[in-house]
């Protein structure tokens, strides 16, 4: 030892932070690697070279250079490469994984130094055991005499015996002392097999037997693909159908994604992660040849879990069941999401129909239908207005005030940036109030709720908000008030972003269940479902006011809304007759003319549907209705340029996409100042 007594930092941590670490990525991002069978090539850092001897071995997480020598794990690698002294990597490492460095202790006694060599080879011996265990538990899936039984039952759920493999899937047959008896019952291995939860020591009898019994055994790895725990499912309907290796000091659930590890396996560059429930999901998927499936591990979806993934990749999507509880879980992730919406990053929200999970949809729809529609998913910020607007009449005066102050503190929680900045502006759009309004919302309230409520229940919140009177029409006498825009265009707003509401395509038939299924599009009536239809239904009835349009606004043709579209083909028909005729059309002559179009049948039933509204300004309610729809062009826009900055890597791309992002945010501006004058 020197004289100088060196800083400690304890080992303990370093062998939870080297855990915790990818030595791959360690140096994939500092010197770019290849990959080469099980291993990573590159030419070496160290020494001058023309062919790669450099190489990296993720299952022992050590480099080595057959050219100069060099080797170490990842400390070692960023000593060397960046002249770093031991607490600094140590430190660089640290920050990447999210750990605080404890504090170096100095002088540490003989006892506590061995207190942590113990603890570091009760690691190690748990690591082993663990790969033991999976290695004997695939073992009896190939051999074992009733292993016919697990097989078929794989079988049966449509999985192969590559992608069981490539999950290192296996079996636990019945019998309460096999893998006891396979590992060893001495006392050191039977208290090592308990504390990492393969065996269980009854309390009464003192008797020890196999945690796992007459299961398909599910590996759970680390993000290097060392065996953590087990997940262990029954073979037919018994309960649980689940079991989970208990908690340990390897092995913490709200932090591990199942899947993780083979998915990276797959592909190293993750574009985007699902998020989804369960094992069998996950592995489904990859039999699909959908890689990229992760599951939680019968936990919600943790800030954790939420730091690794973004950590990796620029977008999730959260895929559950459509189910009461699928949509919770939906609706608890993107609270826990919110902090870690930064531009750039994207969240994504699919609800399956009720009782599909992705394993059953996949198997039932195929990979390119489930492909559609992660692609469809519905993104954060619209999935957040559709789930505090649920419920809520955006045109009474005191909902706007409840949706403003449930909603702005949580948008002020979003990272600052321009999609935070989005928001804001579409909830000024949507309640009419004022950003300087609605900040102070922020202010006078307390923390964010933590689910979107449901109830519509108002308490005292519109107190506190101060309305822009201008905005707000005001009923008169006892007419029951109707908003100029129909009420339920807020929520039909999802509707036809994620799914066109009126398809030029002919759905499959899958896609009609799926949109009857879906809880949103549940809730509607017969009636109009956006501001295009709203639009479409004005002009029907009174086509006058289509002589304002005769230069067709640009967004109406830019906007990917069928619903858009066919208003832009009334609009284009209102003029052809006005050129034939020298006159506006008659209500009854433009209708017979639109009877050949494929919308027909909807735009019949607008046009014979009653108008609630007392006031007859049907001019200012066409504008209005066509600026929504300029500011849905807004946000497709937005949607656009977010995927752009998602996709690309080039740093020009990514500038270029930041201004246009900067110039669209402006533009909405001005409209919105340009439309409050009017
Ligand atoms: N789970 C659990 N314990 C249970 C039931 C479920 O830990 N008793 C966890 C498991 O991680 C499971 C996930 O919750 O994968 C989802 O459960 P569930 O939807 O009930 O099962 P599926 O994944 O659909 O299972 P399977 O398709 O095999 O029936
Ligand atoms: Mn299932």
């Amino acid at each position: 030892m020197s004289a100088q007594q060196p800083q400690r930092i304890p080992q303990d941590f370093i062998d939870t932070l080297l855990d915790r670490t990818d030595i791959v990525d360690v140096v994939d991002s500092r010197v770019k690697l290849k990959r080469s069978g099980r291993n990573y090539t590159a030419c070496c850092p160290f020494h001058k070279e023309k062919t790669p001897s450099f190489s990296v071995a993720p299952d022992k997480q050590f480099y080595y250079c057959f050219g100069c020598g060099a080797g170490g794990n990842a400390i070692g690698f960023l000593m060397e490469l960046e002249h770093l002294s031991f607490p600094e990597a140590v430190e660089e490492l640290a920050r990447k994984a999210g750990m605080d460095v404890p504090k170096q202790e100095q002088n540490l006694s003989p006892a506590a130094i061995a207190a942590q060599q113990a603890k570091a080879q009760a690691r190690n011996q748990a690591y082993d055991l663990l790969e033991q265990a999976n290695l004997y538990y695939q073992k009896q899936l190939r051999q074992h005499p009733q292993r016919k039984q697990a097989v078929s039952y794989l079988q049966e759920r449509g999985l192969s015996g590559q992608i069981a493999q490539r999950f290192g899937i296996g079996f636990a047959p019945s019998g309460w002392q096999n893998l006891l008896d396979e590992l060893g019952t001495s006392d050191t291995t039977q208290s090592a097999l308990i504390n990492s939860g393969m065996a269980i020591k009854k309390p009464d009898s003192q008797r020890v037997y196999d945690f796992f019994r007459e299961r398909i055994i599910f590996p759970i790895r680390n993000s290097k693909g060392k065996v953590i725990a087990f997940g262990g499912r029954v073979l037919g309907d018994a309960k649980p159908k689940y079991l989970n290796s208990p908690e340990s000091a390897i092995f913490h659930k709200e932090k591990e994604l199942y899947g993780l590890y083979e998915a990276r396996q797959q592909q190293r560059d993750l574009k985007r992660l699902l998020v989804v429930e369960g094992y069998m999901d996950v592995v489904a998927l990859a039999q699909h040849n959908i890689h990229y499936a992760v599951a939680t591990l019968g936990t919600a979806t943790s800030h954790h879990h939420l730091e690794r993934i973004y950590k990796m990749v620029s977008e999730v999507i959260f895929c559950f069941d459509g189910d009461a509880a699928g949509i919770k879980a939906a609706v608890r992730a993107m609270h826990t999401s919110v902090p870690f919406m930064s531009d750039g990053r994207q969240a994504r929200f699919l609800l399956l129909p009720q009782g599909e999970d992705p394993d059953t949809m996949v198997r039932k729809e195929g990979a390119e239908a489930l492909t559609n529609l992660i692609a469809n998913a519905t993104p954060f910020s619209e999935f957040l207005f559709q789930q505090f607007s649920q419920d809520l009449d955006i045109h009474n005066l005191e909902h706007r005030a409840k949706l403003a102050t449930d909603m702005m503190p949580v948008i002020q929680s979003m990272p600052k940036g321009l999609m935070r900045s989005m928001m804001i502006s579409k909830l000024e759009d949507y309640t009419g109030l004022n950003q300087d309004t609605l900040a102070q919302l922020t202010a006078v309230n307390d923390p964010p709720a933590i689910t979107a409520k449901a109830d519509t229940a108002l308490s005292d919140h519109h107190e506190q908000a101060t309305i822009n009177t201008d905005f707000v029409d005001t009923p008169t006498g006892d007419a029951p008030y109707a908003p100029p825009i129909p009420p339920d265009y807020v929520q039909a707003d999802n509707y036809w972003q994620a799914k066109e509401s009126w398809p030029t395509q002919p759905t499959t038939h899958h896609q009609q269940g799926y949109q009857k299924n879906h809880h949103i599009q549940q809730r509607q009536k017969a009636s109009v479902q956006n501001p295009a239809q709203g639009a479409i239904r004005l002009i029907l009835r009174h086509p006058t006011l289509a002589q304002n349009y005769a230069q067709i606004p640009d967004h109406l043709r830019q906007l990917r809304m069928a619903d858009a579209g066919v208003l832009v083909r009334l609009l284009e028909i209102c003029q052809q007759i006005q050129t034939q005729l020298q006159r506006a059309p008659k209500a009854a002559e433009l209708q017979s003319e639109c009877t050949t179009l494929e919308a027909w049948p909807m735009m019949r039933e607008l046009a014979a549907m009653e108008s609630l509204t007392v006031a007859s300004d049907h001019t200012s309610q066409l504008q209005e209705a066509i600026d929504k729809l300029h500011h849905h062009y807004f946000d497709q826009r937005f949607d656009d340029l977010s995927q752009i900055l998602r996709n690309s890597s080039g740093e020009e791309q990514i500038n270029t996409a930041k201004k246009q992002l900067k110039s669209l945010l402006s533009e909405k501006e001005t409209l919105q100042k340009m439309q409050k004058s009017r």
